[in-house]
């Protein structure tokens, strides 16, 4: 079995690719990545030497060089990370995010029809239902929720899952879907909450909370994402979209305390900045379809995976370190200055 992961260098797909090295031992794996400011090959180096797993940079929008390397390799599986991630980004310049979420998904799904690729697994975010609110507690998203998106960001994934489940129903093409809640764990770019704060923390520096910190999200331990990607690809059906989240709602600014806590730092080093524009308030993912289907249940406690992901990154501080050092540092200029 060969699987082809795109977006294998970035935070996800690169646990992804580890945890199907470890639970498939004799799966072949080929990352396919362009390298952006969010990938990193150093996070790859723990798979780079190994005879099942080849890495490829590419960009996922260069139709000749997809087609060429899908000749090549004859995957059975393709799964899709690759992405522009990040909401603030997609507010500053929202055209790359159209090119490589929408375009670059396209270019995939046609290799995938045109060479007889047996699954295209598209991986998804819940930000396409748009937001709940607050004060609404009993609501959730289903795999039937509309979708209404917020961001440039959210709106280029909703084209993409558009996209795959119009080459399902037109072309037949094996198409499943996940939408998942927000990530935390290891390798995670310090753009996003947990490891920026982390990271402000052990540098003494102000942590910006935008707004009053209220906004929720649903947090899961990324290996718990892994696994139910993998569950998809092995038990799932064609054309199902499936919700994965673990029923565990945080308010930002309970989350930066928490750290703050953890790490011994005073609250005194939280600062509240100017809101996002059109921040959606809440994310709240029903995963009963995922459950009842496929078994599935997240295993890592918020409390546990917390800790552990802190941990991490005490103990890979090269890693993130020169992350923060380099054109990144440009890129939070740019954004907190002035906010
Ligand atoms: P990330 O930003 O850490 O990594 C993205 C990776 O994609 C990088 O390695 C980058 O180099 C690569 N990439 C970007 N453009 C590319 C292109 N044109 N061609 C090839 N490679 C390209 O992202 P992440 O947080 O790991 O998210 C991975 C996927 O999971 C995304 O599709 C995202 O929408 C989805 N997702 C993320 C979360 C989350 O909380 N992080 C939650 C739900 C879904
Ligand atoms: P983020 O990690 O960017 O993920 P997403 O916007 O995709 O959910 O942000 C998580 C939440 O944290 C979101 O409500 C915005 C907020 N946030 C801050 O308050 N300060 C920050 O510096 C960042 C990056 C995010």
């Amino acid at each position: 079995m060969t699987v082809i992961v795109t977006g294998g260098a970035g935070f996800i797909g690169a646990n992804f690719i580890y945890y199907l090295l470890n639970a498939h031992p004799d799966w072949r794996v080929v990352c396919l990545d362009k390298l952006t400011y969010a990938g990193n090959l150093s996070t790859l180096r723990g798979a780079m030497d190994r005879p099942d797993f080849r890495f490829v940079r590419l960009d996922i929008c260069d139709r000749a060089g997809v087609y060429a390397l899908f000749r090549e390799e004859k995957p059975e599986i393709v799964v899709n990370f690759a992405a522009e991630t990040h909401v603030d980004r997609s507010i500053e310049d929202p055209g790359i995010f159209l090119q490589t979420n929408v375009v670059g998904a396209g270019v995939l799904m046609d290799a995938c029809r045109d060479l007889g690729v047996e699954r295209f697994h598209q991986v998804s975010t819940d930000e396409v239902y748009g937001d709940l609110p607050l004060d609404r507690p009993e609501l959730f998203f289903t795999e039937e929720t509309p979708l209404r998106t917020s961001s440039p960001y959210s709106s280029s994934k909703a084209g993409a899952d558009l996209l795959a489940m119009a080459y399902w129903r037109t072309y037949g093409l094996p198409v499943t879907i996940s939408r998942c809640s927000n990530n935390y764990g290891p390798w995670q770019f310090p753009e996003k909450l947990i490891p920026l704060m982390i990271a402000n923390c052990l540098h003494d520096k102000p942590l910006p909370v935008y707004g009053k910190g209220e906004n929720v999200r649903d947090w899961l331990y990324v290996e718990d994402h892994c696994r139910a990607i993998d569950l998809i690809l092995q038990k799932g059906t064609a054309g199902e979209v499936y919700n994965v989240g673990g029923h565990n709602e945080m308010r930002n600014i309970d989350i930066v305390k928490l750290i703050c806590a953890e790490l011994g730092k005073p609250e005194s080093l939280i600062t509240f900045v100017t809101d996002r524009k059109g921040h959606d308030k809440r994310y709240a993912i029903d995963p009963a379809k995922i459950h009842a289907e496929l078994g599935w249940l997240p295993e890592t406690k918020f409390a546990d995976g917390l800790h552990a992901t802190i941990r991490w990154y005490l103990e890979h501080r090269g890693w993130w370190e020169e992350i923060v050092s380099g054109e990144y540092r440009n890129y939070y200029e740019k954004m907190y200055a002035h906010r």
